[in-house]
């Protein structure tokens, strides 16, 4: 069945040459964009729907969040508010929660969050195990992640659990817990960070990855310099997120990633930035230097936790310098560049023929409205995959 979407008042490609069409059309076919053009000359289709003058733009493509986890962490986000800072000590928190619940249960509570972000606009996500941290724990956080998103990471590297001696955790996680998640995963990240991995012991867990067939993710630069950035870019890895602290010789490293060749993404977070009152990763320094960005929500309950890509593309345009096309762009294109997905069969987060039908329509005349009204549910309609979803 083919579906004709027409009266686009203003249609955000995200292609190439980063094409706005107005008045236009889309026609969608078999999961798949089959034609783009003018809304006064449509071809035929077996279905239409008019969007009188509304924008659209491709899904929004989330390429980091952590949704499989149980509790929440209200009273942490209480004190930081009242000026406690963060620390990587959380995670323990909810690493218990989630060891506690069954299996059943951790799966519907994923498929809720992502229910969530899908009726906000995100077609395409990724998500991460790391509330486990025992054999068992990841994977079956792994076969939930596998089960429920587009794409899945091992974070077994994401903090060391009480009582273990740090070297001979990783030990296990590069072993015997990667064997076990290695059916469901397609990535591994590590938390490189005073706290939790030191760069030794992060390329260790990576090399590891590496050598079992996965690519690369790295949270790096989160709570203050240190190796995380060039080591993700030594490693050749798709992305490295957070990137709040970002020297000279980050800079240089990422930006030189990019020379000719395929990169290492660099990944911002806004939502996470604010709710831990960390400084605002420098998209606007990282993109002036010719590093590509992508933007995501770091869903997870201790320093993210919030499914709207609308609200962190916002955040970009207010508070980070972006333009609404970088940041739009940053959270389409860019998080499907981070995910390996941006071109190809499989390819998503842009609206160009062959490519998967992810849209997302606007209740507003063009994409500007989501930092002009940052807040405002303005998420009129959702297809993934050709089919709409809300
Ligand atoms: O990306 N930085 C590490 N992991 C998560 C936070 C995990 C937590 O505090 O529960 C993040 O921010």
């Amino acid at each position: 069945m083919s579906e004709l979407i027409t009266e686009i008042g203003e249609l955000m490609t995200q292609d190439a040459e980063h094409s706005v069409l107005r008045n236009a059309a889309v026609v969608v076919d078999q999961g798949r964009i089959a034609w783009i053009g003018s809304s006064s000359r449509p071809p035929a289709a077996d279905t239409v729907t008019r969007l009188d003058g509304r924008a659209v733009l491709p899904g929004w493509v989330d390429s980091h969040s952590h949704l499989i986890f149980a509790g929440d962490r209200t009273r942490e986000f209480e004190a930081r508010m009242a000026g406690e800072s963060y620390t990587a000590g959380g995670i323990a928190v909810t690493t218990n929660a989630t060891r506690q619940i069954g299996d059943s249960e951790l799966g519907r509570l994923a498929r809720a969050r992502v229910a969530e972000a899908v009726s906000q606009g995100t077609t395409y996500l990724e998500t991460k195990t790391g509330y486990g941290l025992t054999v068992r724990d990841e994977e079956r956080s792994a076969s939930i992640a596998h089960d429920e998103v587009d794409e899945s990471t091992f974070l077994g590297a994401h903090l060391v659990p009480d009582g273990l001696d740090s070297d001979e955790y990783v030990d296990l996680v590069c072993g015997e817990m990667l064997d076990a998640v290695l059916p469901f995963v397609r990535w591994a990240d590590v938390f490189c960070e005073r706290g939790a991995f030191s760069v030794d012991q992060s390329r260790r867990v990576l090399t590891a990855a590496r050598d079992a067939g996965l690519g690369l993710r790295v949270h790096g630069n989160q709570l203050g310099h240190g190796g995380g950035i060039r080591l993700a870019v030594e490693l050749g890895a798709s992305s490295v997120d957070h990137c709040n602290y970002v020297s000279a010789e980050d800079l240089e490293a990422l930006s030189g990633s990019w020379a000719g060749r395929q990169g290492t993404v660099a990944t911002v977070l806004p939502a996470c930035d604010l709710s831990t009152k960390a400084p605002l990763a420098p998209a606007r320094r990282l993109l002036d230097a010719g590093v590509e960005v992508a933007i995501a929500t770091n869903c997870n309950p201790g320093t993210s936790y919030t499914s709207s890509m609308a609200y962190c593309v916002a955040t970009a345009v207010l508070q980070m310098g972006l333009s609404v096309d970088e940041a739009v762009r940053a959270a389409t294109r860019n998080g499907a560049l981070a995910l390996g997905r941006e071109a190809g069969l499989d390819a998503v987060g842009s609206i160009v023929v062959g490519h998967r039908a992810d849209l997302h329509a606007l209740d507003a005349p063009s994409a500007t409205h989501l930092a002009y009204r940052p807040g405002v549910p303005l998420t009129h309609g959702v297809w993934r995959r050709g089919v709409r979803v809300v």
